[in-house]
């Protein structure tokens, strides 16, 4: 029997990123073996359009992978465009107290009110072609009495109490998303273990425990949209999806050189955008001449101040965007609450003085993250931040980014019940 292997893919609109790993028990952490990207096909504006396309690109992406680690892949955890999720917060409290009219809250307790809650989620979201496929405790509260408030409190296991308050976050698929992508997998005979959103395992990745706990806003800033998350206690209080992204520049681009927007010209201004990564204007670049179509005579061109403009003032609007759904959203609004940095990831972040430009918008110290590999393999190409969302995949599901304040027994009962969602098919 050889080691058993787990690959977390995240199925950007963009490029599917992939990476193997064997999770190291004794250390609780993983070990990743090798990683790959490939471009995404069969999947547009983030839906799925043709499985069939998907499904080689997947198996291109496994195949190299497993040719490169000598051994076959047993199961996969996924994140897949939120655009084919909904996710909600729901709260559920619990008579804990006994007869004499409080209890000393244990684990048992907690595992009660999650599956309780778990129970709730799913039988809501089952009549509405809905499946659920994650879900984080963002906050305990406890209420000493009958009638007193709910406080919240880090961790209730010891306490006194009458009753327990549980803040759940979750994330529903629609379902036939969800059978769509269990049919490729079977055919491709790997086990569809786990699924969630990108961000979510992105943004615990990326952002650090002192951050969520004081206010961090993540943005992961891919092709087709750039994700928001809020954390505030060390819980996700907004997540949010603008239909906008890298893609967005690039078509800036085509127009701003007066082109149509076609497969051709879209590719051409790609080119342009990643050669040209650079947001600072510098005194130089008005007497540089960036042309369209250079081998074409006759070409168009702007200078390089011009195109740095174009690509500059998209990624401003994009942040003045997710600045203003953010802190428009109701539970920011309601419960006051405000962020003390941001932090980047996604394939765009990779743009030189993003940072800076994110700055102006937010007004607050800005960070690039990438996944900070600890491997013996050299991974310095994805050692980048359009690769923090698939890291953070692997090591979320394998086990350390969740509450590490929480005694992994909860958790671990808890996901087992999570595991009914997906009919479980062994390799033959
Ligand atoms: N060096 C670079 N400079 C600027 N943009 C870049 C660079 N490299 C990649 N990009 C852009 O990053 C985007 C891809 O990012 P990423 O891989 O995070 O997206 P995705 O996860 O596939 O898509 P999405 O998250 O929208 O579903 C593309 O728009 C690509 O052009
Ligand atoms: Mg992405």
């Amino acid at each position: 029997m050889g080691r058993k292997l787990t690959l977390a893919l995240d199925l950007g609109s963009y490029e599917l990123k992939g990476i193997i790993f064997e999770i190291v028990e004794y250390k609780n952490t993983i070990h990743v073996l090798a990683a790959k990207k490939e471009k995404t096909l069969g999947i547009e504006e983030g839906k799925i359009k043709n499985p069939n396309l998907l499904k080689e690109q997947v198996e291109k992406v496994i195949e190299s992978l497993t040719e490169e680690v000598g051994d076959y892949v047993d199961d996969v955890y996924l994140s897949i465009p939120p655009i084919n999720t909904l996710q909600n917060n729901m709260v559920k409290q619990m008579i804990v107290a006994d007869s004499t009219g409080s209890a000393i809250i244990d684990n048992s307790h907690v595992s009660e009110l999650t599956e309780k809650l778990i129970d709730e989620i799913k039988r809501k979201s089952e009549s509405q072609q809905l499946t659920l496929i994650d879900f984080m405790i963002n906050e305990y509260s406890t209420s000493p009495t009958p009638k007193s408030k709910y406080e919240i409190v880090d961790n209730p296991i010891g306490m006194h109490a009458y009753s327990l308050g549980m803040d759940m976050f979750f994330v529903l698929a629609e379902s036939y998303v969800i059978s769509t992508l269990q049919n490729i997998f079977d055919e491709l005979e790997v086990i569809l273990d786990k699924v969630t959103v990108p961000y979510v395992p992105g943004s615990l990745k990326a952002v650090p425990y002192t951050a969520r706990k004081n206010g961090a806003l993540y943005i992961d800033f891919g092709a087709s949209f750039t994700d928001a998350v809020v954390f505030k206690n060390n819980s996700i209080v907004h997540s949010y999806s603008l239909p906008l992204g890298g893609d967005t520049i690039t078509s800036d681009l085509v127009r701003a050189f007066g082109k149509n927007i076609d497969d051709r010209n879209f590719e051409l201004a790609e080119k342009m955008k990643k050669k040209y990564s650079n947001l600072i204007i510098e005194a130089e670049d008005s007497q540089k001449n960036i042309f369209f179509e250079p081998d074409l005579l006759s070409d168009l061109f702007l200078n390089l101040e011009q195109v740095k403009l174009v690509m500059r003032e998209r990624v401003k609007e994009i942040f003045s965007l997710i600045k203003d759904e953010v802190e428009q959203s109701n539970v920011l609004k309601a419960r006051g609450i405000n962020y003390a940095q941001v932090i980047l990831a996604g394939g765009t972040a990779k743009f030189d003085g993003i940072a800076d430009v994110a700055k102006e918008v937010f007004n607050l110290p800005v960070v690039v993250a990438t996944p900070f590999i600890d491997s013996g393999v050299d991974f310095e190409e994805i050692d980048s931040p359009e690769f923090v969302p698939v890291y953070g995949l692997a090591e979320y599901f394998a086990g350390d980014l969740r509450k590490p304040e929480l005694s992994s027994g909860i958790f671990n009962r808890v996901m087992g019940k999570l595991k009914t969602i997906f009919n479980r098919k062994k390799r033959g």
